[in-house]
C-alpha cells in the first residue's frame, strides 16, 4: 500500500509550487483572522526555511509521507511545532495539489515558450543567411519546383509561431486558482479566494469547487500543445536526417551534433536529429497516457489523478531537450548550397515556369501550355539535358510561339525570383517575411 500510494518519488518536483501555495494560503488565513497572526508568521518563516533546505540539499524522499504536501507539512511541524497543524485549515490536499500542479505547468509553459523563441531566432538567422539560396522544393518527395532555402526554413517559423500561440492560449485559459475549493465542496471558513489567487499570480479563482479539484484540462492542453510542437520538431528532424544522407548531401552536421560508429570509422550519424524524432513519439505517448487516465473518472477527485504528473513531467523534459538540441543543430549545421542548387535544377523543375511563360507572353490557355511543356520536357529527356539547355530551334519546333525570351524564366534563379505572390518563395518575399517575424517578436 505504501509503495503504490506514494507519489513523493516524482511529485517532489513540485516543492517550490507547494511551498508558494502554502505561504499564500497561510497569509490569507492570517489576514482573514482564521488563524492568529503570530501563527501565520511562524508558518511563513518555517516554510521559507524549508524552501532554503530543499534548495540546498534536495527533498528527502520518505514513501511513508506519501507526497510533497505531507513531506512539507511534516517538516514544518518539526521546525515550528503545533502551529504547523493550523496550515491545513480551510483547504485539502485536493485543492493543494491542483494548485501546485497548475503553478508548475504555468512555469513549464513559460520555459517552453522561451525555448520556442530561441529556435525561432535560430531559424530566422539561417533564413536571412539563405534568402537567395536555391534548393529543390518537393511534393511526394519528388523534385517539384525550385524554392529558396530561406523560404523552406520560414515554413518552420510559421509552425513555431502557431506553437507559441497554442501555449499562450492555454496559459490564458488556465489562469485561475483552484486553492480554496478545499476537498470538493468549498469551505465554511471566511476565506478570500481572490487574495490567494492574486498572491500566486492568477487572474481569479476557479468558479466551481468540484471542477477545481477534478479538472486536469490545463495539463491535457499543455501536453497537446507540446505533442504538436514536438511533431513539428520531428518533421524538421526527419528532413535533417534525409538531407544529411549521402544521396542527398544537402547538409553536414558539426561534430558536436553527430556521432561516429563503433565499427565504421567513416560514419557521421545524425543521432540528435533521430532522437528529436524519437522523442516526439514518446511525447505523443505522454498525452495519450493522461487522456486515458482522465477519461473514465467520475467527479470529483480520484486517486488515479496522482498519475497525472509523470507524463507531464516527462513530456516537458522531452520537449525542452528536443527544443535545445534542434536549436543547436539549426544554428550550426552547414548547408551545401551548390549541391542543393544542382538538384533544384534537375528533374525539369522549371517546367511550370515554361508553361506560365506561354500563358503570359503568348496568350496560350494554361491547359494547352501544360501540354506543350510536356513535349519540351520529353525533348530535354531525350537530349539528356535540362530545359534551359534546349536549343531555341528545338523549342520552336514544338511550338512556334516560343521566342528567345523564354530563357529568362527557365533558370532556377529566375523561377524563384518570379514567385512574388504573397507567401511565395521569392528572395524579396523571404526578406520581407523575416522582417515581419522579427517585428512581431
Ligand atoms: N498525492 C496526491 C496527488 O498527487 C495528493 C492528493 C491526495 N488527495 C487525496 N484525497 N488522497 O494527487
Amino acid at each position: 500500500m505504501r509503495d503504490i500510494n506514494a507519489s513523493i518519488p516524482f511529485d517532489k518536483r513540485l516543492w517550490r509550487q507547494d511551498i508558494a501555495g502554502s505561504r499564500a494560503h497561510a497569509a490569507m488565513l492570517g489576514a482573514q483572522g482564521i488563524i492568529a497572526a503570530a501563527d501565520a508568521a511562524a508558518i511563513d518563516a518555517g516554510l521559507a526555511a524549508i524552501a532554503a533546505e530543499y534548495d540546498a540539499g534536495g527533498v528527502p524522499v520518505d514513501p511513508a509521507l506519501e507526497d510533497i504536501h505531507m513531506t512539507v507539512e511534516t517538516r514544518l511541524a518539526a521546525l515550528i511545532g503545533p502551529a504547523a497543524g493550523r496550515l491545513h485549515t480551510a483547504r485539502s490536499r485536493n485543492d493543494q495539489v491542483a494548485t501546485s500542479f497548475r503553478l508548475w505547468v504555468r512555469d513549464a509553459v513559460d520555459a517552453v515558450d522561451a525555448g520556442l523563441a530561441a529556435l525561432t531566432d535560430a531559424l530566422l538567422a539561417r533564413a536571412a543567411e539563405h534568402a537567395d539560396s536555391v534548393m529543390p522544393g518537393f511534393t511526394h518527395l519528388q523534385v517539384a519546383q525550385p524554392v529558396t532555402l530561406g523560404h523552406h526554413l520560414l515554413a518552420y517559423v510559421a509552425m513555431t509561431g502557431r506553437d507559441r500561440g497554442r501555449f499562450t492560449d492555454l496559459r490564458t485559459r488556465m489562469d485561475e486558482c483552484p486553492l480554496g475549493a478545499a476537498a470538493l465542496a468549498g469551505t465554511g471558513f471566511p476565506i478570500d479566494r481572490q487574495a490567494t489567487a492574486t498572491a500566486l499570480g492568477f487572474a481569479r479563482p476557479t468558479a466551481n469547487s468540484l471542477d477545481s479539484v477534478s479538472d486536469r484540462d490545463f495539463a491535457l492542453e499543455f501536453l497537446s500543445a507540446a505533442a504538436i510542437a514536438g511533431l513539428h520538431l520531428s518533421r524538421l528532424a526527419e528532413e535533417i536526417v534525409v538531407w544529411a544522407s549521402q544521396p542527398f548531401g544537402f547538409v553536414a552536421l558539426p561534430d558536436a551534433f553527430s556521432t561516429g560508429s563503433s565499427i565504421m570509422p567513416q560514419k557521421r550519424n545524425p543521432d540528435a536529429a533521430e532522437l528529436v524524432r524519437g522523442h516526439s513519439g514518446r511525447l505523443i505517448g505522454c498525452l495519450t497516457a493522461l487522456m486515458v487516465t482522465m477519461k473514465g473518472l467520475p467527479l470529483s477527485y480520484s486517486k488515479d489523478m496522482q498519475d497525472d504528473k509523470p507524463p507531464v513531467f516527462e513530456g516537458y523534459d522531452l520537449l525542452a531537450l528536443a527544443l535545445a538540441a534542434m536549436t543547436g543543430m539549426v544554428a550550426t549545421l552547414t548547408f551545401d548550397t551548390d549541391r542543393m542548387r544542382a538538384v533544384a535544377a534537375s528533374g525539369f523543375s522549371t517546367a511550370t515556369d515554361l508553361a506560365d511563360w506561354l500563358v503570359r507572353e503568348a496568350g496560350v490557355p494554361f491547359r494547352e501550355a501544360h501540354h506543350i511543356t510536356g513535349r519540351a520536357v520529353r525533348a530535354a529527356e531525350d537530349a539528356g539535358c535540362g530545359l534551359a539547355d534546349l536549343p531555341l530551334a528545338t523549342l520552336q519546333a514544338i511550338d512556334a510561339r516560343i521566342t528567345a525570351g523564354v530563357f529568362d524564366v527557365l533558370s532556377v534563379d529566375a523561377s524563384v525570383a518570379s514567385r512574388t505572390s504573397f507567401g511565395g518563395t521569392a528572395p524579396a518575399n523571404v526578406r520581407a517575411a523575416i522582417a515581419a517575424a522579427r517585428a512581431a517578436a
